[in-house]
């Protein structure tokens, strides 16, 4: 197995052919955590643009029930149904509804990684079940985030965390140089073994995405998007374009 890391969206390499590889997409704080928790709460699908205009236009054009998402500045979009705090996805709000969404730099990372054979969002909330899913694939490309088109270490740290599950451990050729520099990373902050959910809440506090939270009121979402293992599905990526997700459950056949 063969694992590679982007730090940022802009870093994947260009060597790989993403069309053969399954992309995992990181936004810890928070797009990522929105999709695992909307798709646990029954959301029909979570449908995902780059630019806030486009979600709009789609959500106007959209004959499902459905809810306008997204942020950006980590604020709510004027005239928007939800923002990007993974506690407005309650079951009573999106079940059987489509989540259109927009995030400055979730979204975004999903558009660049476009060209992906397969994808999958990837949170800590669905940690396990993502690196089940992942452990299936023989090329793995884990692209990060980031906040702003700078390397954020919420981002990286689960990166790492990823790594260090999938235990590719074969340096010299499973793992590029990014891949080792992520789980570095995990081992300084969460160690191995069983990850301690309190070690990993200090850690998204310190990054610079749970700074940027705290400073706007929003830091109560770091604890919430620090709940390892809360949700047991995956969100897959069900068709590319538009980037259309839908949540499987962990005991679902695909
Ligand atoms: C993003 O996609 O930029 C983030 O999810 C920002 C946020 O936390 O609202």
């Amino acid at each position: 197995m063969n694992v590679s890391v982007a730090l940022l969206p802009d870093e994947i390499d260009p060597q790989l052919d993403l069309t053969r590889c399954c992309v995992a997409v990181i936004d810890v704080l928070r797009a990522t955590s929105v999709m695992s928790t909307a798709g646990k709460a029954g959301a029909l699908d979570i449908v995902t643009y780059a630019s806030s205009e486009e979600a709009r236009r789609m959500a106007k054009q959209s004959e499902v029930p459905s809810l306008l998402c997204g942020e950006r500045h980590c604020i709510k979009i004027e005239g928007f149904d939800l923002g990007n705090s993974p506690s407005e996805y309650t079951t009573e709000q999106v079940t059987g509804k489509r989540v259109i969404m927009t995030t400055t730099n979730g979204t975004a990372a999903i558009a660049k990684s476009q060209t992906a054979g397969e994808m999958i969002c990837v949170s800590l909330l669905n940690f396990s079940a993502s690196v089940k899913e992942l452990s299936g694939h023989e090329s793995v490309c884990i692209v990060c985030a980031g906040t702003n088109g700078r390397i954020s270490s919420e981002d990286v740290l689960l990166a790492g965390g990823l790594v260090d599950a999938l235990k590719v451990r074969d340096q010299e050729t499973g793992l590029d140089d990014s891949a080792r520099i992520a789980w570095a990373l995990w081992q300084q902050s969460v160690g191995t073994g069983k990850p301690d959910a309190s070690r990993i809440v200090e850690e998204l506090r310190r990054s610079q995405g749970g700074r940027n939270l705290q400073a706007i009121g929003h830091g109560d979402d770091i604890a919430v998007c620090s709940q390892i293992d809360s949700v047991e599905g995956i969100i897959r990526r069900v068709s590319s374009n538009p980037p259309t997700f839908r949540y499987q459950a962990a005991d679902a056949k695909r």
